[in-house]
C-alpha cells in the first residue's frame, strides 16, 4: 500500500503556530509518527506553500503507483475551486483532513469546497486526523 500525505499553505509552521489550535507537534514529528504507526505502509511526504504545486501534485496520482491520498489543504479548503476540480479529475481516493475543528471555528471555514470530490473529511483530532484518515482508507482499500 502506497499512500501520498500531502500539506498545502501554512502547514509546514505546524507545531510553532498557533499551537492552541494546531497543536505543539511538528509535522516532521507528526509524518515520523505515521510512519512509525503504519509499519507496513509506504508514504510519500509532501508540503507545499503553493496552490498550483498543490494541484500538480493531486494531479500526478493518476498513473502512479500511489493508492490514494491523505490531503490538508489548509485555507485552500475553503475557496479553491480549482484543488477541488484537481481532485475530482483523479480517480484515486483522497480524504480531507483537518487538525482544528473547522466547524467550531470563523464561519469562512465551516464551508470546504473540495469535501464533495473527497472519499471523506476527518477534523477536529489533532494529529490524529491524520492516523484515522490512513486507518480509515487502508481498511477501505483491503476490503
Ligand atoms: C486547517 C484549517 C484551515 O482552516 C486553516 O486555514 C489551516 C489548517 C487545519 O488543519 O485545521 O491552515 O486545515
Amino acid at each position: 500500500m502506497r499512500i501520498m500525505i500531502v500539506n498545502g499553505p501554512n502547514l509546514n509552521l505546524t507545531g510553532t503556530r498557533e499551537p492552541r489550535i494546531y497543536g505543539s507537534d511538528s509535522l516532521g514529528a507528526i509524518n515520523s509518527e505515521l510512519k512509525e504507526e503504519f509499519v507496513g505502509i509506504s508514504f510519500e511526504f509532501f508540503q507545499t506553500n503553493s496552490e498550483g504545486a498543490l494541484i500538480d501534485k493531486i494531479q500526478s496520482l493518476e498513473g502512479s503507483g500511489f493508492d490514494g491520498a491523505i490531503l490538508n489543504a489548509g485555507a485552500l479548503s475553503h475557496y479553491s475551486y480549482s484543488l477541488r476540480d484537481a481532485i475530482a479529475a483523479v480517480s484515486k481516493p483522497v480524504v480531507e483532513v483537518h487538525l482544528s475543528q473547522v466547524f467550531a471555528r470563523e464561519e469562512f471555514r465551516r464551508k470546504s469546497v473540495i469535501s464533495d470530490a473527497c472519499k471523506g473529511t476527518i477534523t477536529g483530532f489533532g494529529k490524529y486526523s491524520y492516523f484515522a484518515a490512513v486507518y480509515a482508507l487502508t481498511r477501505l482499500l483491503t476490503k
